[in-house]
């Protein structure tokens, strides 16, 4: 089996991070999304991986390489534009050939892995399989109807009354056979070749696509909220205990893992967290399900619930910093100069909230 994953696309709902970064590195427990969807793809024996990748490219590239850091082989698939899931599976054909391939979303996270699904669409051998996800609000997704007898009846992208609240994962295993299939649909409405559609061509040509619910958690990172849930998810997971003497005024509590180079003066550090390589807390507290990346400096503040990219220097701030995600290289510090009176410099489509 090969393995697709998806890298192209825009990430609107990222901005401003995406303007200047691909939405499938936003770091997650400081890891880039992309990088769990890497590892298990691997880890259900996959190593023959084709990225698709758009304006972003360079940067995908940089971060992944050719791929042997993972124990795979990374071959990349330039997309012109992002025409669709099923734009990028048209243009993956020379890659793929003849074997089927697990596709996966590379903003899409899922809990536990894929292995146990790659393992049941070997055994089970259909046309392809899809993961549905029991969720709030449908309409932002694929959404499938099932029959009475748990077969897919119908399934629509994106629909505003939509018939299930049952929601396409971003993770999907094909057989050759959607090609043809990919071949054979027109654009959306939003222009794009939809997978929904390209699925919908299998059912209709009495092919067996096999629906898997999935149980545990799955995210797709496109917002913000989702993004730091996604955080708070994986900082759950970790259990490393920071096991050194801390001199006088530092106190880490909890599962805290720090990278090479942390300096801690007068900290309080309440995991879960991480904090990368390089990055200075002094006089400052932070608190549980943050991950700081490298060569940050936090000084007399107080960080939560919140992920801090590398770079960032936070200084001074009278109120404690919750629900945040903060872009490389970004500075909230306090002047002195008068007026007495708040000043940004924001990215278009920034956020501030003020209490
Ligand atoms: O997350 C699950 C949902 O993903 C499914 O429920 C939907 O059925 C499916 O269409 C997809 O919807 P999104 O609107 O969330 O897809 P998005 O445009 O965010 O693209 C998903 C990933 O694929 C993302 O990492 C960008 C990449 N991509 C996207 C397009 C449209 C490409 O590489 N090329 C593309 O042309």
């Amino acid at each position: 089996m090969k393995g697709l994953i998806l890298s192209g696309g825009r990430g609107t709902r990222l901005r401003p991070l995406t303007y200047t970064s691909a939405k499938q590195l936003v770091p997650i427990a400081n890891k880039p999304i992309l990088f769990f969807c890497i590892e298990s793809v691997v880890a259900a024996g996959i190593t023959e991986i084709g990225i698709v990748v758009g304006e972003t490219a360079d940067e995908v590239r940089a971060a992944v390489g050719d791929g042997s850091r993972f124990g795979a082989r990374v071959t990349y698939i330039e997309q012109e534009a992002p025409r669709g899931l099923a734009h990028a599976v048209l243009i993956a054909e020379d890659f793929i050939g003849d074997e089927p391939f697990v596709m996966y979303l590379g903003d899409n996270l899922i809990a536990g892995g894929i292995t146990s699904l790659v393992d049941e669409f070997q055994e089970l051998g259909p046309s392809a399989e899809i993961l549905l996800a029991e969720v709030p609000d449908p309409r932002q997704f694929g959404v499938a109807e099932l029959t009475e007898n748990g077969r897919i009846r119908r399934l629509v992208e994106k629909p505003p009354e939509p018939k299930s609240n049952l929601a396409l994962v971003g993770v999907y295993l094909f057989s050759s056979e959607i090609f043809e299939s990919v071949r054979r649909i027109k654009p959306s409405p939003r222009g794009e070749l939809e997978i929904t559609d390209a699925i919908q061509d299998l059912i209709d040509r009495d092919l067996w696509v096999h629906p898997h619910k999935v149980q545990g958690w799955w995210k797709d990172t496109g917002k913000l909220e989702d993004v730091l849930e996604a955080n708070r998810i994986m900082l759950d997971t970790f259990d490393t205990q920071a096991h050194r003497t801390w001199p006088p005024g530092v106190k880490v509590e909890g599962r805290v893992e720090l990278g090479e180079g942390v300096e801690l003066v007068d900290a309080l550090i309440r995991g879960p967290v991480v904090i990368g390589a390089g990055t200075r807390v002094e006089n400052a507290f932070v608190g549980p399900y943050t991950a700081i990346g490298e060569r940050c400096v936090l000084k007399r503040c107080e960080v939560e619930n919140s992920i801090i990219l590398s770079d960032c220097e936070i200084q001074d701030i009278p109120l404690r910093i919750d629900g945040s995600l903060i872009g490389r290289n970004a500075r909230i510090v306090k002047t002195d100069f008068k007026p007495k009176a708040y000043r940004f410099m924001l990215g278009d489509n920034s956020e501030v909230g003020i209490t």
